[in-house]
């Protein structure tokens, strides 16, 4: 491999003496022997340098930062005890993510709860979990979680997502800051200045900041620059009862982009720390604001690089002159993203490292879907079956956005430090599966 494959691969990556791919010290054949394929690998180490680079880029250039895993990346107890012990807070999604975090005793107050549609019960279980802060997304959330937090008795901090309206140029079912999206008050339409009124006139709420998230993945710095000034300046211009809005919490989301392949691999944490702290200070002295506490959101930039995926090679269908098709045992129910996104992703055969590449191939899933695809038309050397593939950079929206299609069990996942793996979700079983359905 070569030095830019290495990046997309977990931090403690290594060929060793049997020529196998080796993860946080451990063999992946031999962890293949015990747990079988597909299986999921996390090291440790890889997470926990990310939690520190992204400390360190961001509070040496902004001391007052606040950095909040996006957990939708991937939620998991064992990774949310790791991410508590390194200083971060929690974006959760739902009253499942909540769930997740409440039975771990996360810091309620280091919980920000997103989303465009929260129910009634979710509001309510953040309020009584006496979460941080709830990002409010829209009036009807506005007014309902007014009416619920007076009910509790309890005053609620919260943040006001806007719609900054800047295209941060990635896939557009990942784009959310434009004026078409289902998310956040738009700075364009006067919702967003609208939004600021009715939230400072709320009896139960307490409006402390603004966030928005312009998409994921992004890799460009432009689009953040972009979109901090105008809401900086936006922000400056607010009309409300003659008094300046006073901004406490300022958060440009998530968004910062992991390395697939080699070819497209992404500006460094200390770029888009840089982007994000010059423009935030910069607007607040040039609008002649008071400095807020600074709150990122990244997800994907903490797990992702962190987690590969492991399959065994099976069937192979060689259709001449057009493609070979190496099938695997897993496939888009634990990996949706080539289908959904077409996301690119590299490969390896794990069980022999160095050996040089000689075939073009497909890499197919085992789901009943022709878009089941994996790795599309990658160099690789000749494959057998029973190989072992493993592919970097499965750490985000894998697992997190897995299926039961065709009714395959979802496969286990291990965390692995130092040459210990440690099983933190179980394969499931066909048992498993079973147990829900009524007859
Ligand atoms: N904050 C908010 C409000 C978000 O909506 C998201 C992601 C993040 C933070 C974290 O973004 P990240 O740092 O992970 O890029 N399933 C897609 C990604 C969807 C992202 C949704 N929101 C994928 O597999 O690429």
């Amino acid at each position: 491999m070569n030095k830019e494959q290495f990046q997309l691969f977990p931090i403690k990556t290594d060929i060793n003496k049997l020529d196998h791919l080796s993860i946080g010290g451990c063999d992946t054949n031999e962890l293949v022997k015990e747990f079988g394929t597909p299986l999921y690998i996390y090291d440790e180490f890889t997470l926990t340098e990310m939690c520190k680079n992204f400390s360190k880029e961001f509070k040496s250039r902004y001391p007052n930062t606040e950095i909040v895993y996006a957990s939708k990346a991937f939620s998991n107890l064992s990774i949310f005890k790791i991410l508590e012990h390194q200083g971060l807070g929690l974006d959760v999604v739902s009253g499942g993510e909540l769930a997740l975090a409440e039975s771990i005793n996360f810091p309620n107050k280091k919980i920000y709860f997103h989303g465009n549609n929260k129910t009634r019960k979710e509001l309510k279980q953040a309020l009584i979990y006496q979460v941080g802060k709830i990002v409010v997304d829209n009036f009807y959330e506005l007014n309902l979680l007014n009416e619920l937090a007076k009910d509790l008795k309890i005053t609620q901090d919260i943040t006001l997502r806007l719609s900054p309206g800047i295209d941060p140029h990635t896939h557009t079912y990942t784009t959310t800051g434009t004026l078409d999206s289902k998310f956040g008050f738009s700075l364009e339409t006067g919702d967003a200045a609208k939004a600021f009124d009715t939230a400072n006139r709320m009896s139960n709420l307490q409006l402390t900041g603004i966030h928005f998230h312009l998409g994921s993945p992004i890799f460009e710095l432009e689009p953040y620059a972009v979109a901090i000034d105008k809401v900086l300046e936006f922000i400056s211009k607010l009309e409300l009862d003659n008094q300046k809005q006073n901004l406490l919490e300022f958060s440009p989301g998530g968004g910062f982009a992991i390395g697939y392949i080699e070819k497209e691999l992404p500006p460094p944490i200390s770029s888009y720390a840089e982007t994000i702290t010059k423009t935030l200070k910069d607007g607040c002295s040039k609008y002649g604001l008071a400095q807020p506490k600074l709150v990122i959101e990244p997800g994907r930039s903490i797990i992702g690089r962190a987690g590969i995926a492991l399959y065994k090679t099976g069937s192979i269908k060689v259709i001449p002159n057009v493609r070979k098709y190496i099938s695997v045992d897993g496939g888009m129910g634990d990996n949706i993203r080539p289908a959904l996104y077409d996301s690119k992703y590299h490969a390896v055969v794990a069980n022999r490292m160095s050996d040089t590449r000689k075939d073009i191939i497909t890499i197919a899933g085992k789901f009943c879907e022709s878009g089941d695809i994996l790795v599309k038309d990658i160099n690789m050397p000749i494959i057998n079956p029973e190989d072992i593939i493993a592919i970097p950079a499965s750490g985000a929206y894998n697992s997190a956005m897995s299926s039961n299609y065709n009714m395959n069990p979802r496969p286990p996942i291990l965390l692995v430090n130092e040459g210990k793996a440690k099983l933190i979700r179980r394969g499931e079983t066909y048992k498993d599966l079973i147990q829900y359905d009524i007859v």
